[in-house]
């Protein structure tokens, strides 16, 4: 008999690791898994940061999408937040300008920041690319000072490939 198309995605995550390198290698087959042979990126996108936020809790993690007018705001998780983003301001316009992900260990040294929510104290960005352009950003912010690095760098830069 064959399986219903729903019935490939496996139901939920399994995190038994507890360093963050660790979290990340445990966690980046299942995401593959779980986007693998889906094309819908707003599909991808949202199970993206499900996943992220499941695994590490990060205060806010989501995407922004490049429309005509700029970034506009898609999947995520955490309080509301800014809905567009123009090209060159905040740290998603500026990751999108650059091309290349930005680590903010603290957002009130970052001229420009755009603060959706006053907690947020520290920020990823990374770039998601399709043919040497950006076609989004994957943006995850903390309620810690420097709570990115290196790792979260190479893990996510990893994980938007997939989408
Ligand atoms: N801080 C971002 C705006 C998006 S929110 O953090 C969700 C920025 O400066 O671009």
């Amino acid at each position: 008999m064959l399986r219903s198309i729903d019935s490939y995605m496996s139901e939920s995550l399994i995190i038994t690791q507890h360093g963050k390198e660790e979290k990340y290698k445990e966690l980046l087959p299942q995401i593959k898994s779980l986007l693998d042979g889906e094309k819908d990126m707003v599909a991808n996108m949202a199970n993206t940061v499900a996943a992220l936020k499941e695994s590490f809790g990060f205060f806010w993690v989501g995407f922004y999408t490049v429309k005509e007018k700029g970034l506009v705001l898609s999947p995520f998780q955490g309080p509301i937040a800014c809905t567009r983003i123009s090209f060159g301001k905040g740290v998603c316009g500026t990751a999108w300008k650059e091309k290349q992900t930005l680590i903010v260990p603290d957002v009130d040294k970052f001229p420009g920041h755009i603060a959706c929510s006053s907690s947020s104290r520290s920020e990823i960005v990374v770039p998601l690319m399709h043919d040497n352009t950006v076609i989004g950003v994957l943006d995850i912010d903390s309620d810690q000072l420097n709570a990115f690095d290196e790792t979260d760098r190479i893990y996510l830069e990893e994980i938007v490939q997939y989408i």
